[in-house]
């Protein structure tokens, strides 16, 4: 199993929304980390077919998946970001549309409608409309049209945005148990959403690849150069313009502050132990949090 990108363009009208983006996947789960603008959305419909490049390739085993067609469609998972699920059908209905839309017919799409419902705890709600679902299940239904063919590449966009809590952590588990024969890439412009499950990770900013590797070597890249301390306003608002800066806490008069780079000169500071979050922060990636 082999996904590669290679040297792939994406532009609208005058927007470059990829440039020479290259990477290549085999099995496991991968995160597509960038802030909001950096091309995720873009390069993820090439990877589902749903758009072409500009110029470049997307290869599977070799074969190129545009000349695939449908037989990488057949394939695949995708979940788009913007996605509205049909409002009146029940869950089961929808998963039964959506696997007639993929070529599925009679008891095996039965079957994989009752174990994909159970894979993503829907099974009680099989008979639910969909409308009166939370966020959080019309999240899940939506995993589960991505996985109702068992796919071997799943293209998941932003799967974790607007989950509460305890919904992160059940959707978490879910990827988890996926990772082990199939091909999963999930993008996010969160670090704690795929911190935990990505064991690698493309970074994008601007429409580039800033790196790729596993959640550990890109922890590594900073480790020895993340520090703590306790300033006050005045060298808090010095300290942004120098290092890439995350506020931690106000503490009356002082914040406490957290920065990657080179120490920081009549500072009184600690070293901390490097997050995947440090290292996004000097890679020059914004840390957004869900609002
Ligand atoms: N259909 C489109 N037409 C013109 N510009 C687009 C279109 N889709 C995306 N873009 C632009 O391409 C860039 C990348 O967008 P997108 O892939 O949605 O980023 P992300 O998913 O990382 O937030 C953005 O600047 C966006 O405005
Ligand atoms: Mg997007």
């Amino acid at each position: 199993m082999e996904l590669q990108i290679e040297h792939l363009y994406k532009t609208y009208r005058k927007k470059e929304a990829l440039q020479n983006v290259s990477f290549t996947l085999h099995k496991g789960i991968y995160g597509l980390l960038g802030e909001n603008g950096a091309g995720k959305s873009t390069l993820m419909r090439m990877m589902a077919t749903v758009d072409f490049p500009t110029k470049g390739s997307i290869r599977y085993d070799g074969r190129d998946i545009f000349v695939m067609d449908e037989a990488y469609r057949s394939l695949i998972g995708y979940m788009p970001q913007e996605y509205n699920v049909y409002p009146s059908f029940t869950a089961k209905d929808f998963l039964e549309y959506m696997g007639v839309l993929k070529g599925m017919t009679g008891k095996k799409l039965k079957d994989r409608i009752s174990e994909a419902l159970a894979f993503v705890n829907l099974s009680d709600v099989a008979d639910k409309r969909v409308k009166t679902f939370s966020g959080g299940m019309k999240r899940r239904i939506g995993i589960a049209q991505a996985i109702i063919n068992e796919p071997e590449v799943l293209i998941l966009d932003e799967p974790t945005a607007g989950l509460d809590p305890m919904e992160r952590i059940r959707f978490s588990n879910i990827i988890s148990d996926m990772g082990k024969d199939k091909i999963v890439l999930l993008s996010t412009h969160i670090v704690s959403d795929i911190e935990a499950i990505a064991g690698g990770l493309v970074v994008m900013k601007n429409g580039n690849v800033l790196e790729t590797g596993n959640v550990d070597a890109l922890v590594q890249k900073v480790k020895g150069q993340v520090w703590e301390a306790v300033v006050s306003w005045e060298v808090y608002h010095r300290l942004r313009k120098e290092r890439s800066v995350i506020h931690l806490k106000q503490m009356g008069k002082e914040v406490q502050v957290r920065f990657v780079g080179e120490e920081y000169p009549n500072v009184k500071i600690s070293q901390a132990e490097p997050t995947l979050e440090d290292y996004y922060i000097f890679a020059g990636g914004i840390i957004e949090s869900e609002e």
